[in-house]
């Protein structure tokens, strides 16, 4: 397993919000994680990237335990988080943007040959190529955004609700790029998403929190044919 959380709590200070989380992401896998507002999806990323205190449970990446680890240590050794509400650096252009996600890599061709992958897979950014981010649209900074964690060229790059507050079309050309990027390049994604029709389109398998606890998980073939997950999180 590339990731790997077994029973994993998560608090804030003396807040325990998530209480018995279980996922796993196979190596070059694409796992997505639904769950009603306040479910701990948020935080159950958190978790991973060093955030949030874990008093309880494991958090193995490669085989190697990262529970505890320093939110920069958790990065370099290959997890990039997009957080939710995007995170890119706004008094910095968009070319700026794509470089400071480069910057632990030395293989200046390959940055160059990314950069070119990533203006051509989000022709709009492209087209902003030398604005500050802070002038770019909602859906041009989610875009932003994952190009910057994509230019680390992680293992696994964790994606909190792409779609959040874009236009319906919006969230669309971000989920067709987010495919692209997945399978153009084989990296391995953990998606948190509330529309379970646009997660879908990218992972192969979800698990499902409820109240800080994951209470199902399978392919998503199997879920699209549970009543249940259909009315939640499918629209019926
Ligand atoms: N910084 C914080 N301090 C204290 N409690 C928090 C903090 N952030 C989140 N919480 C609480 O933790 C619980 C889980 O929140 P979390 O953000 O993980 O949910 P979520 O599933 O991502 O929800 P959403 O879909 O709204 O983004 C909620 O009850 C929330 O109020
Ligand atoms: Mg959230």
């Amino acid at each position: 397993m590339l990731l790997e959380l077994s029973h994993v709590a998560a608090a804030y200070g003396p807040v325990q919000v998530i209480e018995d989380v279980s996922l796993t992401v196979p190596e070059g896998g694409a796992v997505g994680i639904l769950g009603a507002n306040g479910a701990g999806k948020t935080t159950t990323l958190r978790a991973i990237s060093g955030t949030v205190r874990v008093p309880r449970g494991s958090i193995q990446f490669e085989g190697r335990d990262i529970r505890g680890k320093r939110p920069e240590e958790v990065a370099a050794l290959g997890i990039a988080h997009v957080p939710e509400g995007r995170g890119t650096l706004g008094n910095l252009t968009v070319q700026e943007n794509l470089r400071v996600g480069a910057y632990l890599r030395k293989d200046r061709a390959g940055i160059e040959s990314d950069i070119a992958f990533i203006r051509e897979l989000f022709p709009h950014l492209a087209r902003r190529y030398a604005s500050n981010g802070s002038a770019l649209s909602g859906g041009e900074q989610q875009m932003l955004a994952i190009g910057r964690a994509f230019m680390a060229r992680p293992k696994l790059l964790v994606l909190d609700e792409p779609s959040l507050g874009l236009a319906p079309s919006t969230a669309r050309d971000v989920y067709a790029a987010i495919s692209r990027l997945r399978t153009e390049t084989g990296i391995s994604m953990l998606v948190v998403e509330q529309n379970a029709n646009l997660a879908f389109s990218v992972v192969e398998s979800a698990v499902v929190l409820e109240t800080g606890r994951s209470v199902l998980s399978g392919a998503t073939a199997e879920l699209r044919g549970n009543d249940e997950i259909r009315r939640a999180y499918l629209g019926g």
